[in-house]
């Protein structure tokens, strides 16, 4: 390079132009080598040879500017407009300037690195003209872990802030059902009062409120009970209403009037209808295709609603309408009778709904719907969701709506997020809402962005109200998918309503693990507590001992865990969701322990021991394996 410069200065009398801009070009690039140069620095994290390099390279631009000097600048009427502003650079070489392109560069630079550390799923979506579903819908789904009205009263304007525009509300056996119906209400129900305090918050909040009523398959908390156990599908399950008996009509008429009594001016009704799982069974039905009976009965539902409230917009799940004919649907004239709710919780959106799909329902239906999820939907007992799987399904539901919206006479009328909190009425309890509160303000910005990048930093961290990082001006990563999917690194010291039981989860997931390991290395991997030895009582006390030394701690953490589920949890949920969550998160684990404990003791309390072999297992009999020959 010195040479380089050397016969830059002896052809600089010659060529004054071309060589000004040759010289200030190379001062670019080397200024701008020395940029990249120290980026590279900093993410390395600065070592000698680097630092060494860089002197040199400051020792280049020196010479370079001293050899530029010697060329006489005399600007001329042939210099036009660039090289004047090369020139003026090269004269005033303002420091200010320097550094401001500089950290404008380091700026762009980290934004970019930022980004990535972000994790977010790609999905190619259109940045210049993002899709922004009309509706966003958040769904509450009442059949496990239903909040307190306090908690709601927090979570309603919350949500708000975030683009939420109405609530779906699955009131399953929550809702208070009166009279005949009194039966299939749950004992901790809300009250009419309740319902109707929760309706006013979400008038208060602008949210549109979407009721949901079962009216085919997921029937369990009605048809589990004796009294409706004469309109189930099949007699021993309570999955499905038989569609064929007048009564079955009746029973659901009784339904939605009393609902409807605490909603009178709702504009839309979800009546459900997805997953029937037996259909076609009973002695009726069977005379009928499945096809038929659905239909059939959609539109019987349909029509008994609308004989009364005809204006009122009914919305069913998807599913059961995946694989019947267009013509089916047409004949029947299910578009004019119900607008479909399209849902896919995974990631990859077509693989379960085809183009196929989506072109009958756009002939059938002059709207549809869709569904994706932020909670309730990799596992039916997780207690936290994979942030990163959901964002990552809301952001391609936008794809896929944007793409679709076009070939509905009515576009699409807007997402529901799902967030599951058992998968049917008789499973445990799923992620609660508490502690899913980030997933959904991560999907829920998306949806109602129609993106999700860097600039969504601002409104997600003052809507959980998070503690500022630093008092640099300089952006940096306030999530990281890739490595924290429950964002309790990035989100954990966050404030919003249920931020507690967020932690909380956090806190379980750590004792979890250390229980399981616990339990994993004395009765399975070590050899003298595993069941062979608690059977024949049969163990050294002295291992023993080495093998509980580290079982009080871990005993009386879960203990103080349980305390504080009870604490946090405790201005959320009412005493059953309590009790209900503790016993399947924590309890077990108490009892293995105990149970170790108890063995431990037993197998201590020995002080001879018999001669081998011990007797062999009499139940192995059973196995093929023969008692010894005598
Ligand atoms: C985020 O995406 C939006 C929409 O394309 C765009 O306007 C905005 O500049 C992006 N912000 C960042 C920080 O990338
Ligand atoms: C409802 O259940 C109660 C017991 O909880 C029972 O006494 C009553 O007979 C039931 N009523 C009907 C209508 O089935
Ligand atoms: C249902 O009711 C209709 C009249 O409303 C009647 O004709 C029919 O026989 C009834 N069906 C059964 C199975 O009871
Ligand atoms: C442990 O032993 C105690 C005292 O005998 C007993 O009450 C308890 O039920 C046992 N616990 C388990 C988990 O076996
Ligand atoms: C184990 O052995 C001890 C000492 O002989 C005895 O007291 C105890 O009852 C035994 N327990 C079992 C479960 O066999």
């Amino acid at each position: 390079m010195n040479n380089y410069i050397q016969h830059l200065g002896l052809t600089a009398w010659r060529k004054k132009t071309s060589i000004l801009l040759a010289a200030s070009l190379l001062v670019l690039l080397i200024l701008g080598l020395q940029f990249s140069q120290s980026e590279q620095e900093k993410a390395a994290g600065r070592n000698l040879k680097d630092k060494d390099l860089m002197e040199s390279f400051d020792r280049d631009i020196a010479l370079a500017l001293k050899n530029v000097k010697f060329v006489e600048l005399k600007p001329t009427k042939a210099l036009n407009a660039l090289d004047q502003r090369i020139l003026s650079k090269l004269e005033q070489p303002s420091r200010e300037e320097i550094t401001m392109r500089k950290v404008a560069e380091e700026n762009e630079r980290s934004m970019h690195e930022i980004e990535k550390q972000l994790g977010i799923p790609f999905v190619n979506l259109d940045m210049k003209n993002p899709y922004v579903p009309k509706h966003r819908i958040v769904h509450f789904d009442l059949k496990g872990a239903p909040p307190k009205i306090g908690f709601l009263k927090k979570v309603f304007p919350l949500i708000k802030t975030l683009g939420a525009t109405g609530i779906l509300i699955e009131y399953e056996d929550m809702f208070p059902y009166d009279g005949i119906l009194k039966n299939i209400t749950a004992k901790n129900a809300y009250t009419v009062e309740q319902v109707t305090e929760i309706l006013r918050l979400a008038a208060e909040s602008k949210l549109e409120v979407i009721p949901l009523i079962q009216t085919f398959g997921h029937m369990e908390f009605a048809l589990k009970h004796s009294t409706w156990s004469k309109l189930r599908e099949v007699p021993d399950s309570p999955q499905a209403l038989c569609p064929s008996r007048n009564a079955s009509l009746d029973f659901l008429k009784e339904m939605v009037k009393q609902v409807m009594a605490l909603h009178p001016r709702i504009s839309y009704l979800h009546i459900g209808c997805d997953e029937v799982f037996q259909m076609g069974e009973c002695e009726v039905c069977r005379q009928e295709l499945h096809e038929n009976l659905f239909l059939r009965h959609v539109r019987n539902v349909a029509n008994m609603i609308h004989e009364k409230w005809p204006r009122l917009r009914l919305i069913i799940w998807d599913d059961m309408l995946r694989h019947l004919s267009q013509q089916s649907m047409q004949d029947i004239g299910l578009g004019s009778l119900v607008e479909p709710m399209v849902w896919v919780y995974a990631e990859d959106i077509y693989r379960f709904v085809q183009s196929p799909v989506w072109d009958k329902y756009a002939a059938v239906f002059k709207t549809a719907w869709t569904a994706s999820a932020f909670k309730g939907a990799f596992g039916e007992t997780l207690y936290v969701p994979d942030a990163r799987r959901h964002l990552e399904n809301n952001l391609r539901w936008i794809d896929v709506m944007s793409q679709q919206a076009q070939f509905f006479r009515h576009g699409l009328s807007g997402i529901v997020l799902t967030g599951w909190q058992r998968y049917d009425h008789f499973a445990v309890l799923c992620e609660l809402f508490a502690a899913s509160i980030p997933s959904l303000a991560l999907s829920l910005l998306a949806v109602s962005r129609g993106y999700f990048n860097l600039s969504l930093k601002a409104p997600l961290i003052s809507t959980l109200s998070c503690p500022e990082h630093g008092t640099t001006s300089r952006p940096s990563p306030f999530i990281t998918l890739e490595s924290d999917v429950h964002l309790w690194d990035k989100l954990g010291r966050c404030m919003f309503p249920g931020s507690p039981v967020f932690r909380l989860t956090y806190r379980l997931h750590n004792t979890e693990s250390e229980v399981l390991d616990y339990l994993k290395m004395t009765v399975h991997h070590k050899g003298w507590m595993t069941a062979y030895n608690v059977k024949h009582n049969y163990s050294l006390p002295l291992r023993v001992d080495e093998l509980t030394s580290d079982l009080p701690r871990i005993y009386h953490s879960l203990l103080a865990l349980t305390r504080a589920a009870y604490d946090t949890m405790n201005e959320i949920y009412d005493y059953y969701t309590i009790a209900e969550w503790i016993e399947q998160r924590i309890y077990p684990y108490i009892i293995e322990l105990e149970k170790i404990q108890n063995h431990s003791s037993i197998l201590k309390n020995v002080n001879n021991w018999p001669s081998r072999p011990l007797p062999p297992l009499k139940d192995l009999q059973r196995l093929g394996v023969p008692l010894p020959e005598e």
